[in-house]
């Protein structure tokens, strides 16, 4: 998926992390202008792609600065905090930044005249659902401090469309997993790390403890959650095909990003095994506070809205290419 030429020039917040390394990395690779800006708190120096601008969201003066020298065309905003169980016990930084910080940067892009967006949200924003698969037409019902964050931008984001003209489009990806191995490869480095595949697979290595199950009495085919774990490299496509329709001129709107597959924990931890040659030693658990037994997509209007389509739909593949990202030299 191409973006539109004269070549966009495009801020990527957020772009040391994890989804906006390698969407940043997409964007140049299609000719887009990447600059990156980025407080590195919890992203990596050797993940960004074009220039990098080392600020943090809620210094105003400084994102001030940046959105009217830079000249860019759009934004895409990967910034946040983003650990669900964290959110729990410190509410207050998870506002502070995903909340505080966003309206800082949505104030001065409408000042400087930088008018589209794409968002990084998330399935939690619906919290348990009540019908799977999961469309856009289901309830806000968040169970986490982070869940609510990313719904309040979503609510704020509607008003800055209706009232403002920001062309936006909010991508709610369901669980973001694999690495990019083209040199230099990209891929998730957590500190501390909380996600399951690259879990299973350090404990896979030897490198860490076994991995601690979060609860087999779920009522899923084999009683642990399931989850749609959607290959970051679909991701970024989806963010190309957001993007090149807001600067075409469309208004955006809100898509859920998954596969469609649901995989459980243990068919992640045997996926995981395969790819290591050596089984991922774990312990069963109690269940995870806050987690819903099921979660996958209906995604089904990104695909007619945007033409997206998943090419990475098998969780072997997913988890190979984390596993031989975590095997490789990391920044
Ligand atoms: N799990 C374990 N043991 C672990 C870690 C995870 O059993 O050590 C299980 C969890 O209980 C869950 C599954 O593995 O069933 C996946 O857990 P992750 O922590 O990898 O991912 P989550 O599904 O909790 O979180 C993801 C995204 C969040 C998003 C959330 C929405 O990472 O950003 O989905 O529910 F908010």
């Amino acid at each position: 998926m191409s973006v539109p030429s004269p070549a966009p020039r495009v801020l990527v917040v957020g772009g040391a992390g994890y989804i906006g390394s390698v969407c940043a990395r997409a964007l140049a690779e299609q000719g887009a202008d990447v600059t990156t800006l980025d407080d590195l708190s919890t992203g990596h120096r050797g993940a960004v792609t074009g220039p990098l601008l080392v600020a943090d969201l809620r210094d105003r003066a400084r994102v001030r600065e940046v959105l009217r020298s830079g000249r860019f065309d759009a934004v895409m905003h990967f910034a946040a905090r983003s650990v669900v169980g964290d959110s729990v016990h410190q509410p207050l930084p998870y506002y502070d930044v995903n909340v505080g910080g966003t309206t800082i940067l949505i104030q001065e892009m409408l000042d400087a005249g930088v008018s589209s967006l794409v968002f990084s949200s998330t399935c939690a924003i619906y919290g348990a659902p009540q019908v799977l698969p999961l469309d856009e037409e289901q309830p806000f019902a968040p169970v986490s401090p982070y869940g609510e964050t990313k719904l309040v931008v979503e609510q704020l984001l509607k008003h800055c469309r209706e009232r403002h003209g920001l062309r936006v489009t909010c991508l709610r990806y369901f669980n973001a997993a694999g690495a990019v191995l083209t040199p230099p490869a990209l891929g998730e480095a957590h500190r501390p790390e909380t996600h399951l595949i690259p879990l299973a697979i350090e404990a896979a290595l030897g490198r860490r403890p076994p991995l601690a199950v979060f609860g087999d009495d779920y009522p899923t085919r084999d009683g642990t959650c399931v989850r749609d774990y959607v290959h970051v490299l679909d991701l970024a496509d989806a963010h190309l095909r957001a993007l090149r329709r807001l600067l075409d001129g469309d208004p955006g709107d809100a898509y859920n990003v998954g596969t469609g597959v649901g995989t459980t924990v243990r068919e992640v931890l045997d996926a995981v095994g395969a790819a290591v040659g050596q089984p991922v030693p774990h312990t069963l658990q109690g269940r995870r506070a806050g987690d819903p037994p099921e979660l996958w997509a209906r995604a089904d209007k990104i695909k007619r809205a945007l033409g997206w389509a998943p090419q990475h739909l098998d969780i072997q593949d997913i988890v190979a290419s984390a596993a031989r990202w975590a095997a490789a030299p990391r920044y």
